[in-house]
């Protein structure tokens, strides 16, 4: 829908298997003639998931007995397979699938394609799009050939997608990482991170972003994958408090706070979560769970922290109303 407005459509694709891939690549090109970009995590398994033994996954399970209880559901059980389980998907299957279905745009998190793949890229006529959080991942994405980046602010819904450093040691603004990226680089910068109506689309462009990049206020959109209980929630006055957390995935992201979210960080409760993207397996028989039974408390509900600004409820609403008011204050 968003490709058909005028604007660059985004397909978050990290979760789905290379056969999955190939079909969401023809399906859009199916809907629309206009490009779009098929997303992908680079980095999508923590190094300590090779290792992670049942003594830990039950450790961690330890704090989340009391809410799989709650609803009823069985706690998951490690699973049974030899030499190691799989956990998730695998990028270097996903990519292999991507670079053979060749979207017009490949977007990226949690760091940099091998430089085969975006020889690959250029070969095939695919445009890359990186992402930064702070100045020095933008040039390092620049140095590496790629051709845009996202600077993205940690008032941003989501994971914290940082892959120099920690991403607690990664934590810039979009109002401060903007300027400095696009002093840092040449290519074209796109701010992300709190951008929710045309007021705050002209300042970015103001503060030197060639685009936006927006994810809260289409996720509250009737045409996104959100469930109709975390679109509920992002309109209701839970959408006033945001946190970051690893509760959800095992990786730092932004969801709005529930109870669930202040009790595993209480002080003295000491959780650890499993790491990615163990602790989103866990979590997710939570999450169907609670979907089912309309529980936003019990589930992760990404949202940034520009919820309480959302007016919209579906893309094209949205985008007009972006493009009307960026043009009144030009
Ligand atoms: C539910 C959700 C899932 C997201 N998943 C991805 C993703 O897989 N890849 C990515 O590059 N960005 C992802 N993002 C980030 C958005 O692309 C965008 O940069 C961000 O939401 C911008 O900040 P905002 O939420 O304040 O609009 C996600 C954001 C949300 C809210």
């Amino acid at each position: 829908v968003v490709s058909s407005l005028g604007g660059l459509g985004s397909f978050g694709a990290h979760h789905l298997n290379p056969e999955s891939i190939v079909a969401t690549v023809a399906a859009m090109r199916e809907r629309t003639d206009m490009p779009f970009a098929i997303n992908l995590w680079i980095s999508n398994e923590d190094p300590e998931v090779r290792t992670f033994s049942r003594e830990a996954f039950a450790r961690t399970l330890e704090a989340l007995k009391p809410y799989f209880a709650e609803l009823g559901v069985p706690l998951p059980e490690y699973p049974n397979t030899t030499p190691a389980p799989v956990w998730g998907q695998r990028y270097d299957e996903q990519i292999k699938a991507l670079l053979e279905s060749a979207p017009p745009v490949f977007s990226f998190v949690y760091g940099v394609p091998d430089a085969s793949v975006l020889q690959e890229c250029r070969t095939r006529g695919i445009k890359t799009i990186g992402t930064a959080t702070t100045p020095e991942e933008a040039k390092h994405l620049e140095a590496a050939g790629v051709d845009a980046v996202v600077a993205t602010g940690f008032e941003a819904g989501g994971h914290r997608v940082s892959f120099l450093r920690s991403a607690e040691d990664s934590f810039y603004g979009t109002f401060s990482l903007v300027p400095l990226v696009r002093e840092a680089v040449k290519i074209p910068v796109i701010a992300a991170g709190g951008i929710a109506n045309g007021r705050s689309v002209s300042a970015a462009l103001q503060l030197g972003a060639d685009g936006v990049q927006i994810g809260t206020a289409f996720l509250a959109c009737k045409e996104s994958a959100a469930s109709d209980t975390q679109r509920s929630a992002m309109f209701s006055p839970m959408s006033n408090r945001t946190a970051l957390t690893r509760v959800f995935t095992g990786r730092l992201a932004r969801s709005l706070n529930t109870d669930l979210v202040e009790a595993l960080r209480r002080p003295g409760t000491e959780y650890e979560p499993a790491p990615y993207p163990i602790q989103s397996w866990i979590m997710a028989h939570l999450k169907e769970a609670a979907a089912r039974d309309n529980r936003p408390d019990r589930m992760s509900l990404w949202s940034g922290q520009c919820a309480p600004l959302l007016r919209h409820r579906t893309a094209p609403e949205l985008f007009d109303s972006l493009v009307t008011e960026m043009n009144q204050l030009r």
